[in-house]
């Protein structure tokens, strides 16, 4: 058995919040410093999962890895310090706001041969995790995030929201999509001038596969559902209940036999899961290996750019909108 590795974790918010709860729950890590300019949160959560509050990222030395769950306008300092010090890292969703600052990270921790990951948290989602494990060819992919206002997120839902169901639809396809077509809507009051308030985008997949998705934070209920179509099969995952149902259309006809109302026979399954580990346990374990060797280092790191690079072109709509 491998010695613990030694933890640091950036940002004590809302996502810092249960990283602190995994990484000190996890027997494969100590979590040793908590790092966040508010010293009232920072020191609480810090407090709370057993380690030492830093206003700033301390000298890494004897440190194993660094996560990064600050907020997204921080998160390139922060990934350029972590890797110059030659030091694994796992940074949320997106690795940063830009594709340009993205690439830069991705290419330093390519250059150094290092341990990057990038919180792409659906990956682990049971529910995507099991619809993986028997679908077997997706034609049409569709994916609904929809939230109520958040007014603390200043990015755009492009950014924010959008990136889980492009990397699901990457994921899923088992491709980079050969087209992107993108719709943004501006409505919110409260929103930053270039911030989109909601996204639909159409992606196309070179062997045929087309997936729509669909990011907004005017929603009044949050909803995560992915659709995939198969030829005789729709497999309808509920990212957030985690379930998973099968449909096989059977049959119609009417309901009083002269064509009048609606009859239909569908077989419906509700497969068991294949996991229920939570998520965020089942990435950090990822990044355990990762920074181990166990899973290899630039297999991870390769999937990283794809989704990043589809928002790019999906914000590049706000150019033609906004100016
Ligand atoms: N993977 C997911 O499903 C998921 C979900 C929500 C948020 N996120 C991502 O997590 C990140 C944080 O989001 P959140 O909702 O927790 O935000 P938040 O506003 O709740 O927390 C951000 C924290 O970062 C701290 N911070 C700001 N600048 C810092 C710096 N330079 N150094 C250290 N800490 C700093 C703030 O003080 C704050 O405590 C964002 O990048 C967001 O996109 C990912």
């Amino acid at each position: 058995m491998t010695e613990p590795k030694n933890l640091i974790l950036v940002g004590a918010g809302n996502m810092g919040s249960h990283h602190a709860r995994v990484i000190s729950q996890s027997t494969g890590a100590n979590l040793k410093f908590l790092v966040d300019p508010r010293e009232s949160v920072g020191r609480a959560v810090a407090e709370k999962f057993g380690a030492v509050w830093a206003p700033e990222l301390p000298d890494l030395a004897g440190i194993d890895g660094v996560v990064v769950a600050a907020a997204t306008e921080a998160h390139y300092p922060l990934a350029m310090q972590v890797l110059n010090q030659d030091t694994p890292l796992l940074i949320e969703k997106p690795v940063a706001d830009s594709l340009l600052r993205t690439r830069e990270i991705i290419d330093l921790a390519a250059h150094k041969d290092l341990p990057l990951m990038c919180g792409l948290l659906e990956r682990y989602n049971p529910a995507v995790l099991t619809a993986r494990s028997f679908m077997q060819e997706p034609l049409h992919i569709t994916g609904v995030r929809h939230s109520p206002y958040a007014p603390r997120i200043k990015t755009g839902v492009a950014w924010d929201l959008l990136v889980h169901d492009v990397d699901l639809a990457i994921n899923l396809a088992g491709a980079e999509p050969s087209g992107v077509e993108a719709r943004l809507g501006f409505f919110h009051p409260e929103s930053e001038h270039n911030a989109e308030d909601v996204a639909e985008t159409t992606l196309n997949f070179p062997g045929g596969t087309i997936a729509q998705v669909s990011a907004s934070r005017i929603g009044q209920r949050k909803i995560r559902t992915l659709s995939i179509y198969e030829i005789d099969r729709l497999i309808e995952v509920d990212l957030l209940r985690r379930d998973v149902t099968v449909y096989h259309h059977v049959s119609e006809n009417s309901v009083d036999g002269e064509g009048r109302g609606y009859r239909q026979q569908t077989v419906i399954e509700i497969p068991e899961l294949v996991t229920s580990q939570e998520p965020l346990t089942a990435q950090f374990e990822r990044f355990l290996a990762v920074i181990d060797g166990t899973y290899d280092a630039a297999t991870e790191r390769a999937t990283i750019l794809p989704p990043h690079e589809v928002i790019d072109k999906v914000v590049a709509e706000r150019t033609a909108l906004r100016t």
